[in-house]
């Protein structure tokens, strides 16, 4: 059976995978990725948008932050719009940073880019199918490429295969244990050709359900609705979109959506999922391969970039002395972020949704909080720097 080596074998071309390639490059440790989709599958996939400053800060100090800094949108505050009233939040002035605006596939394209121009290699349509000695000091990725099986032997495997990768699923049973809980509803997303009537995000608390209005550039808006979890997209034609972002969003006087073609409308569903430790043996799992939060936080990509930056600095100390240490504190470390931002999604998740059919009291309950936002520093600046993202946990 064809065989190659690297030093670590990482298993998925998502941000958390591409990132960790591109930092070990820099510190003179070899990798190879395998992706089972095509390069341009994952250069086009519609998902996240929001970069906190830590992750701008990581991308720019990592050397792949140029076009991130020229295209990507700063934004110092958000708008919370509910029960008729609209408040910002200013987050740069409460905590000194802002996120930044800047797609997911975007920050993919600039990482592949990076590495393919340095000589690394990921191989695209390389499907993992099983991870094998992991307990060994050679575990063995085995993965399909053009119909032909084929190995991939390394020191370490990352597994940043998100959460329908086969990584998770190769430590024994008995290791792990999983904390989760599933939301009665799903997001509705959209991309439109419309220029955002707005310069920062609106999240809408609405007795209709959720809804948020951003954006991708000054031409393109980004459009999300709380819809039933078994929704079928067919019964969501583009009239009947924006017709439910205008009863869901148009609740200030004077104040309306722009209308444009709608280019890709997808469903997404609402969990929130961990998996301790995030590291059995010689495997290390990042990102959605471990831990997954319902998107009203804007963590997912964010918490993807932050394992691997441990990650990285961890497997560099192992390469350059044999310092074990980071390895063993890794998960620990990461799941402090990890809960940290369990809790913010959730509370946002909470705060901002329809959660029940005919619950009045739920209903006071949010509006009480969310004009505590409104009214209080200390509460809008807890909401804030979680937003913004911590810098330590
Ligand atoms: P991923 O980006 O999922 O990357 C994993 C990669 O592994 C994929 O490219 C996959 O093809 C590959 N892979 C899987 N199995 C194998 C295998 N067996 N062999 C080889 N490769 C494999 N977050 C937000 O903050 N806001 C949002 O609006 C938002 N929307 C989302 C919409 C969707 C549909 C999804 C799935 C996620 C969304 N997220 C959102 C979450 C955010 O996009 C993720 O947290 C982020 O992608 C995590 O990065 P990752 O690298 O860990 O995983
Ligand atoms: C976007 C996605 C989110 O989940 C969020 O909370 C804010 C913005 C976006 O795709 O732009």
């Amino acid at each position: 059976m064809p065989g190659m080596r690297t030093q670590v074998g990482i298993v998925g071309a998502g941000p958390a995978g591409l990132m960790l390639s591109h930092l070990l490059h820099l510190r003179g440790i070899e990798s190879v990725v395998l992706e089972s989709r095509s390069r341009d599958h994952v250069e086009h996939r519609l998902r996240a948008g929001v970069l906190e400053q830590g992750s701008v800060d990581l991308l720019c100090r990592s050397g792949v932050g140029e076009r991130l800094q020229r295209e990507g949108l700063r934004h110092e505050g958000i708008e919370l719009r509910f029960a008729g009233e609209s408040h910002r939040v200013p987050m740069a002035d409460l905590t000194g940073r802002a996120i930044t605006v800047y797609g997911q596939q975007e920050v993919v394209k600039d990482l592949i880019a990076a590495r393919l121009a340095a000589g690394g290699s990921i191989l695209f349509e390389a499907d993992a199918v099983r991870l094998d000695g992991l307990d060994s000091d050679s575990p063995i990725v085995h993965f399909r490429r053009d119909g032909r099986d084929e190995e991939l032997h390394c020191d370490f495997v990352a597994g940043c295969d998100g959460f329908h990768g086969v990584s998770r699923g190769a430590v024994p049973d008995g290791v792990l244990t999983t904390y989760e809980r599933t939301y009665p509803f799903a997001w509705l997303g959209v991309l439109a050709a419309a220029p955002p009537a707005v310069e920062e995000l609106i999240y809408a608390n609405h007795e209709r359900g959720f809804a948020l209005y951003s954006m991708r550039s000054p031409e393109i808006s980004r459009l999300y609705l709380q819809v039933a979890p078994d929704e079928d997209i067919a019964a969501w034609p583009d009239e009947r979109i924006w017709a439910e972002l205008r009863a869901r969003l148009e609740t200030v006087p004077g104040w309306s959506l722009n209308e444009g073609p709608i280019l890709e409308k997808s469903i997404t569903p609402m969990r929130s999922f961990v998996v301790e430790p995030m590291r059995w043996e010689r495997l290390f799992l990042a990102g959605d391969a471990v831990h997954i939060v319902p998107p009203t936080g804007a963590k997912g990509m964010n918490l993807a970039l932050a394992d691997v930056a441990l990650l990285g600095d961890a497997f560099a100390a192992w390469y350059d002395g044999g310092r074990t240490d980071l390895l063993e504190t890794y998960s620990a470390k990461a799941l402090r972020r990890v809960w940290r931002a369990q809790h913010f999604s959730w509370w946002m998740t909470s705060m901002l949704h329809r959660l029940e059919r005919d619950d009045p009291y739920e209903s006071k309950l949010q509006t009480a909080t969310l004009r505590y936002v409104a009214t209080s520093e200390a509460y809008a600046r807890s909401l804030s720097e979680n937003y913004v993202g911590l810098p330590e946990v």
